[in-house]
């Protein structure tokens, strides 16, 4: 089938915050667009805001008025479901309720032709169950857009057990064409991202539960040290508790309580309290007037050291050799496990377990473990995680190793895994079950990923650049330090891992 042509008439059903921004992007795309809501003057108010938005672009020279205009003349409100009979494909963005969706298809069974494609932007209802009162269930399927539309770029393409595959590909094809990046996903719970994204929060809220570290610098570490956009504690504050905890218990739930899933009750404490965040004026940070925003813990300035001995290859670390000597200090080389000898200091990276049980381990003296980077050399903050063992000079000597490459540095807890480490390793994880379980490609994954909630790489991508035995290590340290089945690595993993540890090139 392919893409759908320009000419062929789309419908939105549902003018609320989604329906407008989808029917913004297929009008932008050329076509004529239909725009109807069952809530009476909804979808003018859709259409307006649509014009409003265009506007402030026009303003801002990023758009032409011509382009305005001829985009507001392709859309088009309409009063009744019956006046989207043309349409070649309807996407329904109403309300999250299967009956009321499956009435609203229902209905347009008996409007539209039957070669019309139904499309769901669902984004927690089985696109299976919508499809399962329908008389041609095979030409629905979930094209999950992401808010705001017209700006996030990716869709998600949802299967149901009954969906043609024809249907999926003309989709996909007409997505790409209006300019996003779409992907393929079997209807499972949180489809790929609402499931994979889910250690985002869950690492940081159980690092919280456990003092680990304070909410501002476990942020701080995840965007300075993880390179990602938002820390996790900003962007639950952002998203909303009740939004952010309701998406976690019906994954949780829906995968028969997975321990993976497990809901945090730090966060049901915030929703009790009806911190839901900025749109309450407090969530994890306070938004009030005046409120002081709070500030990551920094370690006071300490002094470099001389002299580095890097004893053997440090892995996906490898680039703090260059960064040290970049710095002015003289670097030896030795055989051995990857540490860095400072003075009293000898740092490693986290391998999963508590640096305590590590020291211990391997009677390792003045260990400190430092966290995973996105990149060593741009990283602005690195935590450090002392072993209980460890005095207060090798933390000192730690400190000013890290200083001296320009890095602010925050001291945790010994927390195992520390903060970025174990959250790119659990997002890894949850993408490779994914793919295991044959929801989505790894090439799909790490677009979804990087699309829809724009993580500054693919999380299986990641994993390779990591090094999948060094993965499948770090989640057996977090499964030795708890005992907890959430930790237990994929199967995938445990695979690729054996033969050569590349998901896709
Ligand atoms: P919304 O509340 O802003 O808009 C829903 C609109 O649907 C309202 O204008 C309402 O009057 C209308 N409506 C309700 N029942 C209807 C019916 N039977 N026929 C026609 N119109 C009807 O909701 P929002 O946020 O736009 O969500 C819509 C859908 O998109 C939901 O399924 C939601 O899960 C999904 N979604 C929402 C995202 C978000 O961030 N808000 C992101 C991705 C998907």
């Amino acid at each position: 089938m392919g893409t759908l042509q320009t000419s062929t008439t789309i419908a939105v059903i549902g003018a609320g915050t989604m329906g407008a921004g989808i029917a913004q992007v297929a009008a932008a795309a050329g076509h004529p667009v239909l725009l109807y809501d069952a809530a009476a003057g909804a979808a003018e108010k859709g259409l307006a805001n649509v014009a409003k938005g265009l506007d402030r672009q026009v303003e801002r020279g990023k758009m032409s008025a011509g382009e305005r205009n001829g985009l507001l003349g392709r859309l088009r409100t309409v009063t009744s479901l019956e006046h989207v009979a043309p349409a070649g494909l309807v996407i329904e963005a109403i309300v999250e309720n299967l009956e009321l969706k499956r009435q609203v298809f229902g209905q347009l069974e008996t409007i539209c032709a039957e070669d019309t494609i139904l499309a769901t932007n669902t984004s927690s209802i089985s696109v299976t169950a919508v499809g399962a009162t329908l008389k041609r269930p095979h030409r629905l399927a979930g094209m999950h857009f992401f808010n705001p539309a017209p700006v996030m770029k990716l869709v998600e393409v949802v299967s149901g057990l009954a969906t043609d595959q024809a249907v999926a590909d003309t989709i996909y094809d007409t997505a790409a064409a209006w300019g996003k990046s779409p992907v393929h996903t079997r209807s499972t719970p949180g489809f790929i991202v609402n499931r994979v994204a889910r250690p985002f929060y869950a690492e940081a809220l159980r690092v919280l539960q456990e003092g680990g570290a304070d909410v501002a610098t476990i942020d701080a570490v995840v965007k300075e040290s993880g390179g990602f956009r938002m820390g996790p504690f900003e962007l639950m504050d952002l998203i909303g508790h009740d939004v952010n905890s309701a998406v976690t218990c019906s994954v949780f739930d829906a995968y028969f309580q997975d321990p993976r899933f497990q809901p945090s009750l730090i966060q049901q404490e915030l929703v009790t309290a009806g911190r839901l965040g900025r749109k309450s004026g407090r969530g994890f940070y306070d938004y009030g007037q005046g409120a002081k925003r709070d500030t990551p813990a920094t370690a006071e300035p300490a002094s470099a050291p001389g002299q580095v001995t890097v004893r053997g290859p440090l892995g996906v670390a490898e680039a703090l050799v260059g960064l040290i000597q970049e710095a002015g200090i003289e670097v030896i080389r030795e055989e051995g496990e990857g540490l860095l000898q400072a003075g009293p200091a000898l740092l490693a990276l986290t391998d999963g377990r508590h640096a305590t049980a590590r020291a211990a381990d391997a009677g390792l003296q003045g260990l400190v473990a430092f966290d995973l980077a996105l990149d060593y050399a741009k990283a602005t903050r690195i935590a450090l995680a002392p072993a209980d063992q460890t005095g207060p000079e090798a933390v000192r000597a730690s400190v000013g190793l890290f200083q001296a490459l320009g890095k602010q540095v925050s001291i945790i807890d010994d927390v195992p895994g520390m903060v970025v480490m174990r959250t790119v390793c659990m997002l890894a994880n949850e993408a490779a079950d994914a793919v295991n379980q044959q929801v989505c490609s790894a090439e799909d994954v790490d677009i979804a990923m990087q699309c829809g909630v724009n993580y500054p790489r693919g999380p299986l991508s990641w994993a390779q650049t990591i090094g999948l035995p060094e993965v499948q290590a770090v989640l057996a340290g977090l499964v030795a330090s708890y005992g907890e089945d959430r930790y237990r690595c994929s199967p995938l993993i445990v695979r690729k891992a054996c033969a050569g540890g590349i998901f896709h090139a």
